[in-house]
């Protein structure tokens, strides 16, 4: 043995543990009085400690730890990469933002806060399954890319636009109606979906009047109730217009609303008219928006993350007070309630068209149009948004208050093989719950209810 060998021999055997020596050598040298218990502490002698000690003896031990070391923190920065793309790509709000999905285990808030949701009759949803909605994006990102209108402030942006696409395309409808056009993007959209399929628009003002200043879209097969012959849908002779499009079966009609009026009275009037698939493009939060939505009526006690809390020192109002920094539409709870402790629509208040007109209501009607609404309701289903926020980086909408997303925070590949990063992060802020209803039509749907006092809940409740 040279001089070196026996320098590192003697180094190395230094660093030995002392028992390892004892329990191991010991047993070996000494010849073995316990034969037992040698052959029992070798063959609990584990590879590793095997492997080590052979790289020990040969000096290659300390080099191959810190290549090891080496590898392991290089892979780790690689595989987090992707949030470090999000992160070193937003402000420090985003930043704050980042913890309230996943990174600062928050996931209590998302209970407390929780999704409401109207409960349809007999517990019936949708066909389609969280692949067909992925299957649809692929499919969709390339349409959008086509839009005419790129920028649609004041109207839908994709989350509404892949929803209204992919239910009108999935459903197939036999006529289109949309009300609330605008510049016609909708329209457009409707379009994608059912190539050969007629519509029938109504919108107080034409398409075509927004050329002047941009882009608009105006449809060749579509049927425009607008300008002098504008006809509200509630107004509207829906078996003329039906036989005129040769349509027999209503329930082959899919109703589009866009127009920012009071959703329980154009739910009350679709059913008048016998239409069965409805899709309501604003389904505002509790608290917001210019219109009763679906989302608001069925806000109730017994919904999971419904029915809220005026006290000041709740768990819910200090969880809203947090969030209200972060997402621009969180309401706390200072803004939910109004007089009286009242948080049901807006401030105790159903709106309807665009807020030019407002109805106090108690607690009681409230109450009652929920029963009402589920007692007509066979499916209702809330599109959800098609990203998490760290992926969109949208700022406005409170993810503890919507359904999980399709492609879910931390899915960066994902996000951007289906090529959603090539899009302006603006056409993610618009996102408010699109809901897609299914009507159940009732023989006789009249509602008889008797109420006990002032906030109590109906006593009796009952379809004659
Ligand atoms: C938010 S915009 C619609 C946006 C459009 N769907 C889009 O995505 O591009 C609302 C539209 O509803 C129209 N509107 C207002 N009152 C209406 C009513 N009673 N019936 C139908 N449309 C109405 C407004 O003139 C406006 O064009």
């Amino acid at each position: 043995m040279t001089k070196v060998n026996k320098m590192l021999e003697r180094a190395l055997s230094i660093r030995r543990p002392p028992h390892a020596v004892e329990g191991v050598g010991a047993a070996e040298d000494d010849g073995g009085d316990e034969p037992g218990d040698v052959s029992k502490t070798r063959k609990h002698m584990s590879i590793a400690v095997r492997v080590t000690n052979y790289l020990t003896r040969t000096g290659y031990f300390w080099p191959i730890v810190v290549i090891g070391l080496v590898i392991v923190i290089v892979s780790s920065v690689i595989i987090h990469s992707r949030d470090l793309v999000c992160i070193s790509a937003s402000s420090s709000d985003h930043i704050s933002r980042l913890r309230f999905f996943g990174f600062d285990a928050l996931e209590s808030d998302f209970g407390s806060l929780g999704v409401p949701w109207c409960r349809s009759k007999h517990g019936k949803t949708v066909e389609w399954t969280y692949k067909d909605l992925l299957r649809g994006l692929e499919e969709f990102v390339p349409i959008y890319e086509m839009r005419p209108i790129k920028n649609n402030m004041h109207g839908m942006g994709f989350d509404h636009s892949f929803g209204l696409w992919f239910i009108t395309q999935w459903l197939k409808p036999e006529l289109m109606i949309e009300s609330g056009a605008f510049k016609g993007h909708s329209t457009w959209i409707l379009r994608q979906a059912m190539p050969d399929t007629p519509i029938v628009s109504l919108s107080p003002r034409h398409p075509e009047k927004y050329l002047k200043k941009g882009p608009a879209y105006v449809d060749g097969n579509c049927t425009y109730f607008t300008g002098k012959d504008f006809v509200d849908f509630g107004s509207m002779d829906w078996g003329r217009v039906l036989r005129k499009h040769g349509i027999t079966d209503r329930s082959r009609v899919l109703v589009f609303f866009d127009d920012h009026q009071n959703e329980l009275k154009r739910l009350k009037q679709a059913l008048k008219a016998g239409f069965k698939h409805l899709v309501f493009e604003d389904n505002y939060d509790t608290g917001t928006g210019d219109h009763y939505s679906l989302r608001q009526i069925c806000d109730q006690f017994y919904i999971r993350g419904g029915g809220h809390s005026c006290f000041k020192d709740s768990d819910e109002a200090r969880i809203r007070f947090r969030r209200r920094k972060f997402w621009e539409k969180a309401v706390d709870v200072e803004e939910l309630c109004g007089p009286g402790e009242a948080w049901w629509g807006v401030r105790g208040e159903m709106r309807d068209d665009f807020n030019h007109s407002n109805k106090a209501i108690s607690y009681a009607e409230h109450f009652t149009n929920s029963r009402f609404v589920e007692s007509v309701l066979d499916v209702y289903w809330e599109l959800p948004p098609v990203a998490g926020p760290s992926l969109t980086h949208q700022t406005r909408y409170d993810p503890a208050r919507t359904s999980a997303p399709i492609v879910e925070d931390g899915r960066y590949r994902l996000f951007q093989r289906l090529g959603l990063s090539r899009f302006d992060t603006s056409v993610f802020n618009g996102y408010t719950q699109m809901v897609y209803l299914q009507l159940l039509h009732l023989k006789f749907p009249v509602v008889l209810i008797v109420f006990r006092g002032k906030r109590s809940v109906p006593k009796r409740y009952g379809v004659v």
